[in-house]
């Protein structure tokens, strides 16, 4: 049955590559609408635990359906951490839940942080430009574009939205502002109207939105710290499972999972051995079937990679 909240993609996947023990410690960093923890939970026997992160508040409401008598507390194997999973390695510590067997993170924004309008992630629906998965963060994209020069912004729509022609659509962007600052989704998409190109209007209004969420919310550079403290946290023969939505972030998890570095380069040893961290599962990453697909569009992206930890 569809979630209204958000619809679990390659759920049976990240399920069978976290390689559920009934009673392991498992993290879900991004909890979300709670689909993949609530499959996690029902895998878990009383001793196990899981420990979900998110640093959207709307995700917090979340947690009452896992255990609905009593607002999602009352389960003991469960914790919700209402933060930036980048702090997840000094949480766990302090939770006394590590190492752990599993950590599986569903990057990117939920169906219901896109189509609601009030968080201005969407082209499709007017709002404040916000972006904000976290409320307490201080610059939404409208101060963002006002605070970005013309070549910040360039690189920003080059590298993190793929944007033909960045510099030309950073100028516009720059020019409108001076004039009246963009506050609101639809004052975006009509300032970009000149250099928007006809035929892929929505292609273009999506490259653009995408660039700026991702700055807003340092998506990579969460991935990152994610991706370099998942070593400290997971036990030997633990499971690393991660799914992406986008070339950017899927390149940093191969690279990492294959080699333990987040540029691809292999660390050897003195005798020349690799000393990678992880052991992929598989070269290739997972891909929702084309019957996924056409149930949940959202799921087209994906793309699921899962490593042992050595
Ligand atoms: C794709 S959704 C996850 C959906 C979830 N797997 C489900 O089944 O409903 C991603 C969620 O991760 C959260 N998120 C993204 N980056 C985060 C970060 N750095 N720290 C904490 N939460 C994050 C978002 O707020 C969003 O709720």
């Amino acid at each position: 049955m569809a979630n209204e909240y958000h619809d679990p993609v390659l759920l049976s996947s990240c399920l069978e590559g976290l390689n559920i023990r009934p009673d392991g410690v498992y993290v879900d960093v991004t909890f979300g609408g709670g689909g993949h923890s609530k499959a996690i939970l029902e895998r878990l026997g009383p001793k196990g635990r899981l420990i979900a992160f998110d640093r959207d508040r709307d995700a917090w409401k979340n947690a009452a359906a896992l255990s609905p008598t009593d607002g999602g507390t009352g389960d003991p194997r469960f914790t919700l951490v209402k933060a930036d999973f980048r702090w997840f390695k000094n949480h766990l510590r302090y939770l006394n839940a590590l190492p752990v067997d599993g950590l599986l993170a569903d990057l990117g924004v939920s169906s219901h942080q896109f189509d609601t309008g009030a968080r201005g992630f969407s082209f499709r629906f007017d709002g404040p430009l916000d972006m904000r998965m976290d409320h307490r963060a201080s610059r939404t994209a409208s101060q963002l574009l006002r605070d970005l020069d013309e070549a910040a912004l360039t690189n920003l729509l080059r590298i993190y939205g793929e944007v033909n022609g960045a510099h030309r659509v950073a100028r516009q962007l720059v020019n409108a502002n001076a004039h009246t600052s963009i506050a609101t989704t639809f004052q975006l998409v009509e300032a970009l109207r000149p250099v928007t190109p006809r035929g892929r209007e929505s292609g273009f209004l999506a490259q653009v939105f995408q660039a700026l969420r991702i700055a807003v919310n340092d998506e990579l550079g969460a991935l990152e710290t994610l991706l370099r403290l998942s070593t400290d946290v997971i036990a030997p023969g633990g499971r690393l499972v991660i799914m992406s939505y986008h070339s950017l972030e899927d390149r940093l998890v191969k690279n990492w999972m294959r080699s333990g570095d987040l540029g691809g380069e292999e660390e050897k040893d003195h005798f020349g051995n690799r000393t990678r961290p992880f052991n992929p599962t598989s070269n290739k990453a997972i891909q929702p079937t084309d019957r996924e697909t056409a149930m949940n569009p959202r799921a087209r992206s994906a793309r699921l990679r899962i490593a042992t930890r050595t």
